[in-house]
C-alpha cells in the first residue's frame, strides 16, 4: 500500500468510527480522554486532542491528515480561514464540521480556543517573514503553463512524470489519489508544504531561492488536476500530449469528491 492509500484507509476507518465513538476512542488510538464535552471547556490541548488529534496527529504532526503544526500553513490560512474550516468542515472530504451551527458539537468559543491555541503554539511569524504569502484560496490556473513549473520545482522528488521516485515513493498523478483531493487541498500542500515529509513550501522549490508566484501555484494545481480521470472533466485543451486525463468512465473511483 502506498503512503497515501494507507493514510486514506486510516482516515476512512477513523471517520466511520468517529460517527459512533469519536476518533479519539478508535482502537489503537494512543490515548483515551474520558471527558464529556462541557461547553465551558476552553483549554486548547483538551479540545485539540478530543477533536482534531485523531486525524491531524498529536501536537499537529504525524496524523493521516495534513499536519497543522506548520507555520507556513497557519500563516497562509490565517485565523479567519482556520475558524471557518473548523466550523464548517471541508465539503466532500473527511474533514468534519465542528460548529453547533453546522450540527457539530463545539461552540463558537471553543472553536476560537482551538484556532487561537494553534496560532499561539504552532505559528511562527518569523519563520515566514520576508516573502509575500501566497493567497490561501486556489485560483484559475493553466495546465500547460504548469508543466514546466512542475519540471523545475517538483520533478526532482516526484519524477519527470509525477509518477514518483524512490525518495517520494507514491505517484501524485494517480487518478485514484487525485479523485480524493480537491484543487484547494492540492493548493494547500503546494503552498504550505508538508513538513514531515521534507516537502518544501512555496518559497523553496525553485533553485536560486525564488519563491513560486501565486500564478505558478495555480498552474501547478491545474497541471496536477489535468490528470484526474473523470468523464465530466475533460483535460484543458492546451494540455500537452500525454498529460490528458484518461477518459474511461470505469476508471472513475466511486468515492469521488463533490465539487464545493
Ligand atoms: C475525521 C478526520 C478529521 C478530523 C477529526 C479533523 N480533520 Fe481537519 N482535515 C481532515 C482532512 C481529510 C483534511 C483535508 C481536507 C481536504 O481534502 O481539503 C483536513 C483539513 C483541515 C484543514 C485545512 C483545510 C484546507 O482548506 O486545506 C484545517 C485547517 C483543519 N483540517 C483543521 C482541523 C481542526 C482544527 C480539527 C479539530 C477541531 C480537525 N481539522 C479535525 C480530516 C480531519
Ligand atoms: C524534496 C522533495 C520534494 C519536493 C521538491 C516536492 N515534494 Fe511533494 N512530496 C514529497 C514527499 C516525500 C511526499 C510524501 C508525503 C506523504 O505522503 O506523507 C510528498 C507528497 C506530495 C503530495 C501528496 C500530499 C498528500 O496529500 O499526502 C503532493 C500533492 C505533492 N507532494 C506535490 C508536490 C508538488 C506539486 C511539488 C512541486 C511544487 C512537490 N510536491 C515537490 C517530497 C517532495
Amino acid at each position: 500500500m502506498t503512503i497515501v492509500s494507507r493514510g486514506l484507509a486510516a482516515l476512512t476507518l477513523c471517520a466511520a468510527l468517529a460517527a459512533i465513538t469519536g476518533c479519539e476512542n478508535a482502537p489503537g488510538y494512543p490515548r483515551t480522554v474520558e471527558v464529556d464535552r462541557p461547553e465551558h471547556q476552553l483549554d486548547f490541548h483538551t479540545l485539540y486532542s478530543q477533536n482534531c488529534a485523531g486525524c491531524h496527529g498529536d501536537n499537529g504532526r504525524g496524523g493521516a491528515a495534513l499536519p497543522l503544526n506548520n507555520p507556513a500553513l497557519l500563516a497562509i490560512a490565517g485565523t479567519d480561514h482556520l475558524r471557518s474550516v473548523a466550523s464548517k468542515g471541508v465539503k466532500g472530504s473527511l474533514m468534519p464540521a465542528f460548529a453547533a451551527s453546522s450540527s457539530g458539537m463545539l461552540t463558537d468559543q471553543q472553536i476560537d480556543a482551538i484556532v487561537q491555541g494553534m496560532m499561539r503554539e504552532w505559528s511562527k511569524p518569523s519563520a515566514v517573514a520576508g516573502t509575500a504569502l501566497p493567497p490561501w484560496a486556489v485560483g484559475p490556473g493553466n495546465a500547460t503553463d504548469g508543466a514546466p513549473v512542475y519540471q523545475a520545482a517538483c520533478a526532482r522528488c516526484h519524477g519527470t512524470n509525477g509518477t514518483g521516485t524512490s525518495s517520494a515513493g507514491h505517484s501524485i498523478v494517480d487518478s485514484a489519489y487525485l479523485a480524493l483531493v480537491d484543487d484547494q487541498s492540492l493548493h494547500t500542500v503546494i503552498a504550505a508544504g508538508h513538513p514531515e515529509s521534507s516537502t518544501p513550501d512555496w518559497r523553496s522549490y525553485l533553485a536560486g531561492g525564488r519563491a513560486l508566484t501565486a500564478q505558478q501555484i495555480d498552474d501547478l494545481v491545474a497541471w496536477l488536476a489535468s490528470h484526474r480521470a473523470s468523464a465530466s472533466t475533460s483535460a484543458p485543451s492546451g494540455s500537452p500530449a500525454g498529460v490528458a486525463a484518461p477518459a474511461s468512465p470505469s476508471m472513475t473511483p466511486s468515492i469521488r469528491k463533490e465539487k464545493p
